[in-house]
């Protein structure tokens, strides 16, 4: 294994705040592109992170570390994503799906329904366990970021039915990262990061994608009771861990393009802010997401004084489609530079807004990136009569592969992307670590 994508240290910019589009693209080197001298940097490389002023000192003695301030708005989240941790993704961690020796098993759900469940929990216990420890925490901070965002499914988390009217079982799934989970928040707390708690699998999928914990249809929003059953995981963790956690998002990239999940968010996103707050008052904040729709889709909702300390949560990948795969490496840059034009004024007028996932991929080569025993775009082994790119030597896996130049260009296009977050409230990279 090897922490993915993060071999170009790190990324103090000299002068954080807004920048124009163009800045961006020049700072990214997009008009004079140099190559061949990954050395060369427009920024500050640094061992700590600016100060904040309220970052509390790592004490690893600590048990049961509560969170501490953060100044959302003023300073800027600096973070990462611990992906594939408690929701399996068939592309960070291959060798768990093939060492079932079910290629039916495609996610977590078809994990626990295809295989004994004893085999499935002493699997993902071992998973849990090793996966991310306490040093990655230590490495996370010593890299000079403030945030980690932590993707749980809603199986894991362990109601009763004292704590909803609907049902708690979570069959086919395994439950049981819960401890784990708690640790991690621990871990966070003791080692001076912030935590960001994202609900990234709801009852039903609400996005149809492997990492949902359910590859298939987003059907979250065609069933009665999934919907209020989301909303009751919500109250639960938020009576749970919020003095723990200093973001809850309500839910990661709900699928916008599904007409039932369409009418349905706008309602969710506000259901799931009041029961925040009647679980736990205003200290926690709540996130949002523009669920594919555009920011702009968004434009006074959730403001003040009808809901307080509420974030708005935009990704950025540009990878999934043909359009946006045929794209040079320049105007990888330049399609990233735009978003400040829509994400700046946005943030400006509405919520504080930052930009929680994005990569400096510019291929899908990963393998099972699109999901288990489902090919590349790029290489023409996602499907027929499609566009095709070359081969996927030397864009993905160990980057002992790489050239010189894509790896000048993969520090250019994290840094693009690093400018596009520090111009609003912040942003955290996809992903941590993937296995190879
Ligand atoms: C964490 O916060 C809770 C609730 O405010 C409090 O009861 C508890 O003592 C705090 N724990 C620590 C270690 O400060
Ligand atoms: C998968 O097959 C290998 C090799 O036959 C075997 O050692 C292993 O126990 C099998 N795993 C499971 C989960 O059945
Ligand atoms: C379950 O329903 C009852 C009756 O409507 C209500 O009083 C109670 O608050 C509900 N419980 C939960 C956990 O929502
Ligand atoms: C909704 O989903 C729940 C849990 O999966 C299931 O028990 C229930 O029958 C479904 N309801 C409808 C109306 O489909
Ligand atoms: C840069 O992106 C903008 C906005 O998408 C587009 O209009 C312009 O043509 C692009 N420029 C280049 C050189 O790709
Ligand atoms: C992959 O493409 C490169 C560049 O076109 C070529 O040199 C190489 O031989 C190809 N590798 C394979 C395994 O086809
Ligand atoms: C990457 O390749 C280098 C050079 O071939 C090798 O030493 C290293 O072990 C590889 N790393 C992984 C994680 O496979």
């Amino acid at each position: 294994m090897l922490p993915t994508l993060l071999p170009f240290v790190l990324l103090f910019l000299t002068s954080p705040g807004h920048v124009s589009a163009q800045q961006c693209r020049l700072k990214a080197g997009f008009q004079a592109y140099p190559t061949g001298n990954p050395a060369q940097t427009p920024f500050t490389v640094s061992s700590s992170p600016t100060s904040t002023g309220t970052s509390p000192q790592p004490s690893a003695s600590a048990s049961s570390a509560n969170a501490t301030a953060f100044s959302y708005g003023t300073d800027i989240i600096r973070g990462v994503n611990l992906g594939g941790w408690f929701v399996l993704e068939p592309w960070i961690t291959p060798s768990i799906f093939e060492n079932t020796n079910n290629t039916n098993i495609v996610d977590e759900y078809t994990f626990g329904q295809m295989q004994s469940s004893d085999v499935a929990l002493s699997a993902l216990k071992a998973h849990w366990e090793t996966w991310i420890t306490e040093d990655d925490f230590k490495d996370i901070k010593a890299a000079g970021l403030n945030h980690v965002r932590i993707p749980l499914g809603f199986w894991s988390v362990p109601m009763t039915s004292a704590d909803s009217n609907y049902t708690t079982s979570v069959s086919p799934f395994i439950s049981g990262a819960w401890p784990y989970l708690l640790q991690a928040l621990d871990w966070a707390n003791e080692n001076g990061l912030h935590v960001l708690l994202d609900l990234h699998g709801a009852p039903g999928s609400q996005n149809g994608f492997d990492n949902s914990g359910e590859r298939g249809s987003a059907n979250w929003a065609n069933n009665d009771t999934n919907i209020p059953r989301t909303l009751d995981v919500i109250r639960y963790i938020a009576g749970q861990v919020s003095e723990k956690v200093n973001i809850i998002e309500l839910l990661n990239e709900p699928a916008g393009w599904v007409s039932s999940i369409d009418t349905a968010i706008g309602p969710y996103w506000q259901d799931g802010y009041s029961t925040v707050r009647e679980a736990t008052g205003t200290g926690v904040q709540v996130m949002i997401g523009d669920a594919f729709l555009g920011v702009q889709n968004w434009e006074n909702f959730l403001m003040p004084p009808a809901a307080e300390n509420v974030i708005m949560d935009y990704h950025q990948y540009q990878i999934f489609n043909y359009d946006q795969l045929e794209l040079s490496e320049a105007q990888h840059i330049n399609y990233s530079c735009q978003f400040i034009d829509s994400l700046v004024p946005y943030a400006k007028s509405n919520l504080n807004t930052i930009t929680g996932e994005w990569s400096t991929a510019i291929t899908d080569c990963a393998k099972w990136l699109n999901g288990r025993n489902v090919g590349a775009r790029w290489d023409g082994t996602f499907a027929s009569g499609e566009p095709t790119f070359g081969n996927c030597t030397g864009w993905t896996g160990n980057m002992s592969t790489f050239s010189d130049d894509y790896k000048t260009f993969l520090r250019q296009y994290w840094e693009a992307q690093v400018q596009i977050g520090e111009s609003i409230q912040g942003w955290i990279y996809w992903t941590w670590k993937v296995r190879v």
